[in-house]
């Protein structure tokens, strides 16, 4: 059975109105990564990190998924093989749109983790420093996003996807922060052919033997367009 693994980055998240990292005025130029997405930042002041999470929280919540998520969506739909999308994003337009099996390397900004004991629960519109945790009690409860110098999830789950990818698509992500930005690499080692599609090259674009440039809510439909009608 065909399978066909695909990354996405806040590229494809940005024609829904949420702000990338690393383009012109985005997250990375109003805030500084070490105070708001590392766990030295949040040890040093969870009130600002909590404020951070609370406002894209609240902006992801007014969000809707565009024409490339709905895209990816209708292919994990009518695809005949297996359709796995992985995701950098902490907003949940993925699911929204309808995809089923998205793996969430980041987090989701819909989640609250116990610092303490681990424990996770769905986050609620405003968390704040002190946030109990309703199963040990401890006021430990932080954003359940993967920080700078944190382990990605499902990590071991991914390199295996990769291993017996026969296509790799990489959207919207500017390939600057592993262990993303080597997807691409490891999937075209294991045999499989790599896709990129994005606002314009990115950083790892060499790794890939098939580039597509434009805005996501137009090259990603044409691309699923082309997949189903193989
Ligand atoms: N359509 C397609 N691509 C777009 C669009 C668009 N409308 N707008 C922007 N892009 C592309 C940009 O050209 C850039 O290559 O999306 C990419 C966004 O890059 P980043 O802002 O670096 O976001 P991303 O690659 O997802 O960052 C990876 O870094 O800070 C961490 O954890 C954070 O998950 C994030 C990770
Ligand atoms: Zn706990």
């Amino acid at each position: 059975m065909e399978k066909i693994v695909i990354l996405t980055g806040a590229g494809i998240s940005a024609e829904s109105g949420l702000g990338t990292f690393r383009d012109e005025g985005g997250l990375w130029s109003q805030h500084r990564i070490e105070d708001v997405a590392t766990p030295e930042g949040f040890a040093r002041n969870p009130a600002l990190v909590h404020e951070f999470y609370n406002a894209r929280r609240a902006q992801a919540a007014k969000a809707t998924p565009n024409a490339a998520h709905h895209a990816l969506a209708r292919l994990e739909q009518e695809f005949d093989g297996q359709v796995l999308i992985v995701t950098q994003n902490v907003d949940g337009l993925h699911e929204s749109a309808g995809s089923r099996n998205v793996l969430h390397m980041h987090g989701i900004l819909n989640g609250a983790l116990c610092a303490d004991c681990g424990h996770r629960w769905p986050a609620p519109a405003q968390m704040y420093p002190g946030f109990p945790c309703p199963s040990c009690g401890a006021g430990m409860g932080r954003p359940d996003i993967v920080w700078f110098g944190e382990m990605p999830y499902y990590m071991d789950q991914i390199w295996d996807h990769l291993r017996d990818a026969n296509i790799f698509a990489a959207i919207g992500t500017s390939g600057q922060v592993y262990p993303a930005a080597a997807f691409g690499q490891d999937a075209w080692r294991a045999g499989a052919h790599t896709v990129e599609l994005n606002l314009e090259p990115s950083a790892t674009v060499s790794d890939f033997a098939e580039t597509r440039f434009g805005p996501a809510t137009q090259i990603v439909p044409e691309w699923v367009d082309e997949l189903l009608r193989r």
